[in-house]
């Protein structure tokens, strides 16, 4: 048996989203808030699966640090750190490379997705691999249950068949078998262009995605440009089901005021979203200020969030170390 520990990874391939904030962060720490031992991860070493320019890189990961603290993240109580300073995840990365088949990494719909229309011969065999060294990120830590969103579910369920295959092939019950955390209701924030794309940071041909540095104004123009259909609010939620535009603004109104979707439903039946959409940008800037504003200050010392990042690495490398000594042991390396 494995005591509950919690593992998650966001990468800093970009600006964090509203997205990242509703499916991932916010929920980091409420796992936090329930006393669990949390575990949380810049993925730097999964970013540069696709381009990254370096000096960004090194920004975006300070800044996505920041944003993990400013969201309540205490990094007294987490492990928060950078995943290329813990030198476990490439070398178990390996070690998984080396247990997972070529078949299972063709079949994850991110990798088709991310190499649709395109020549997938071109791709870095990084992108390839990466679920590998997500298996390894999470693994490394004997961590139990995973908080993620939606378009992470595949990818946990290889981290799963992974960790069964290395205890059958060596005999061993070693790693535990990880349980995905969805939960909530904004699973899946979708993108404000169209209801058909999730909200993402790494998909720069889309600028509707909501920032967490975005101002006030900022966010309300976007939420006022939001594509929607020409119809008023449904009267209950089932009249949801074939509007995705529509279904989304609920979803993250739910998430952002904690109100289930039927409550919110039955407070706007038969409102139009120019009555909406006001009350949402109050909700999305009361959330996001705090964060944007505390953000701001923390980026003013990066010598600081450095120092916390090293300490996260020195404390997530006294547990991985060990746990990565008994693969080699079991490896026979
Ligand atoms: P992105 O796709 O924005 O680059 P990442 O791959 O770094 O995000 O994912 C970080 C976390 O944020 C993961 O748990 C992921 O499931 C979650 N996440 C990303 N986009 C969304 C979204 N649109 N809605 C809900 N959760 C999301
Ligand atoms: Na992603």
């Amino acid at each position: 048996t494995f005591q509950p520990r919690i593992f998650s990874g966001i990468q800093p391939s970009g600006g964090l989203t509203l997205g990242n904030y509703l499916g991932a962060l916010k929920r980091f720490v409420e796992k936090q808030e329930e006393g669990i031992e949390t575990i949380y991860c810049l993925v730097d070493m999964h970013a540069i699966t696709v381009w990254q320019d370096p000096a960004k890189l090194r920004q975006q990961t300070r800044e996505g640090a920041a944003a993990f603290i400013a969201a309540g993240i205490d990094p007294k109580r987490s492990i928060l750190f950078n995943q290329s300073q813990v030198s476990a995840h490439a070398e178990l990365a390996w070690i998984f490379n080396c247990v997972a088949r070529m078949g299972w990494m063709s079949r994850m719909t991110q990798w088709k997705d991310k190499t649709a229309g395109k020549n997938a011969e071109a791709a870095s065999l990084g992108l390839f691999a990466y679920p590998a060294l997500m298996a390894a990120d999470i693994l490394a830590y004997h961590a139990t249950m995973v908080p993620v969103g939606e378009d992470q579910k595949q990818h946990l369920e290889l981290t799963r068949d992974i960790a069964i295959k290395f205890n059958n092939d060596y005999g061993v019950d070693f790693f535990p078998v990880v349980e995905p955390l969805i939960e909530g209701a904004a699973t899946r924030v979708m993108s404000l262009r169209d209801g058909t794309r999730k909200m993402s940071k790494s998909d720069p041909s889309d600028q509707s995605r909501i920032n967490l540095t975005d101002d006030a104004e900022t966010i309300a123009a976007k939420i006022r440009k939001a594509k929607t259909d020409p119809d008023p609010l449904p009267a209950t939620v089932e009249g949801l089901k074939d509007r995705p535009e529509a279904r989304n603004l609920v979803n993250i109104y739910s998430a952002l005021s904690g109100q289930s979707v039927e409550a919110v439903i039955s407070e706007f039946a038969g409102a139009q979203f120019g009555t909406f959409k006001p009350r949402l940008v109050d909700l999305a800037v009361a959330a996001l200020s705090p964060i944007t504003n505390e953000m701001n200050r923390l980026m003013a010392d990066p010598a600081e969030i450095d120092r916390i990042l090293g300490d996260g690495a020195d404390r997530a490398d006294a547990i991985a170390r060990p746990i990565l000594e008994q693969v080699y042991d079991i490896t026979g390396m």
